[in-house]
């Protein structure tokens, strides 16, 4: 599937190091290699901290320094950080090359490699410098998900079911009867999962692809949330970012019932089905005090969504919809972070 799109027969592979003690690489190149393509295989090391300038400035070099042309192929293996920061430098080396997303973890399955936002993270802030750079193929294969830790898995649950808050109650239904299946890793209900989950991210891209107006952002459903808590716990393993995500919609429903956008039986039956898929719906009583209503107020005011110091939030009206608001009255979102503080 990869070697028709291929301008010339060549493919830099980037992956990282948790993703080389497992046969996927190996798996990878050879079958590029059966279909003609020579590959170079180009590591970093794992993890959010690799997403930055300085990597990238290596990435760009050790490429440069194998003599990668313009016809030269960039071949993503990985989660979301290998795909932000493989896919930035496909965006820039030479000006641009071909890039092709094969994502490793259910997070990037569905999330991040589909819609071609690359980029880095700066001291002042997560995913700051980046570029729009299309993948010219998203390349699934669940069976990959079959070395993910379990957590990982989780975590990637929860953008998956975003998906379905926000846009597919007929998914989010099918996903109550299904979920225990694709977390346990029956292929067919995994494959339909993603298929289904991919679909509406990939129809919403489609739609707004560079988030000029409110319907790309709608993909931030319990994102105004998460960030203020990941930038509270560090971005690391406290709280991986689908847990974030799962702790931040189930606010976000929280604040919707709270303003009359979402029916509260919609609202329990998404958090009964996070917390039925081991995802967090409350901080955990170690982290309270560090996710205290203030602190993350004053995050979120900071927030590069914010404008004039007003954050933005996706709120539900109802399982299947969501909608953007710029216009939250402070007291009502006082009231739902007190609420499970
Ligand atoms: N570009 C976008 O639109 C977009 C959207 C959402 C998230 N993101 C970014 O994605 C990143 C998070 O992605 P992630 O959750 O995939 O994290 P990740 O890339 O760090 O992967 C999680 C962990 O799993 C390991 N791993 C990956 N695949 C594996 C496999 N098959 N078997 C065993 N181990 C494996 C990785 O080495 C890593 O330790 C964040 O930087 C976030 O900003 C980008
Ligand atoms: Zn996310």
């Amino acid at each position: 599937m990869v070697a028709p799109l291929l301008r010339g027969c060549r493919a830099v592979l980037v992956t990282d190091a948790n993703l080389a003690r497992t046969p996927h690489p190996v798996r990878l190149e050879a079958a590029l290699g059966r279909a003609g393509v020579r590959v170079d295989r180009l590591l970093m090391p794992a993890g959010e901290a690799s997403k930055t300038m300085a990597c990238l400035a290596g990435l760009l070099e050790r490429m440069l320094a194998l003599g990668v042309d313009r016809k030269t192929a960039v071949v993503a293996l990985g989660g979301g950080v290998v795909g932000d920061l493989a896919g930035f430098a496909a965006a820039v080396c030479l000006r641009g090359l071909d890039l092709i997303q094969v994502p490793t973890t259910l997070l990037a399955q569905v999330d991040s490699s589909v819609g071609g936002k690359t980029g880095v993270d700066s001291p002042r802030g997560k995913n700051l410098i980046g570029a729009f750079h299309q993948p010219r193929l998203v390349l699934i294969d669940t069976a990959v998900l079959g070395s993910l830790p379990p957590r990982e898995l989780r975590a990637g649950y929860a953008e998956l079911v975003k998906h379905a808050f926000i846009r597919d109650r007929g998914l989010f239904e099918w996903l109550e009867g299904h979920a225990d299946r694709v977390l346990a890793g029956d292929p067919e209900a995994r494959a339909e999962a993603i298929r289904r989950s991919v679909a509406v991210k990939a129809a919403i891209v489609a739609a707004d692809e560079h988030e000029t107006g409110d319907l790309r952002a709608l993909l931030n459903f319990g994102h105004t949330f998460a960030h203020a808590y990941e930038t509270l716990t560090g971005y690391g393993d406290v709280l991986l970012h689908g847990e974030a995500v799962s702790l931040g919609m189930a606010r976000a429903f929280a604040l919707s019932v709270r303003l009359g956008l979402c029916p509260a039986a919609d609202a329990a039956r998404a958090l009964e089905h996070l917390a039925g898929a081991g995802l967090p719906v409350e901080p955990a009583a170690g982290l309270r005090a560090r996710l205290a209503p203030e602190a993350v107020l004053a995050v979120m005011r900071r927030d590069k969504k914010a404008e004039a110091g007003a954050p933005a939030f996706v709120l539900s009206d109802g399982l299947g919809r969501a909608s953007l608001r710029r216009d939250v009255p402070a007291a009502a979102l006082m009231a739902v972070l007190s609420a499970h503080a």
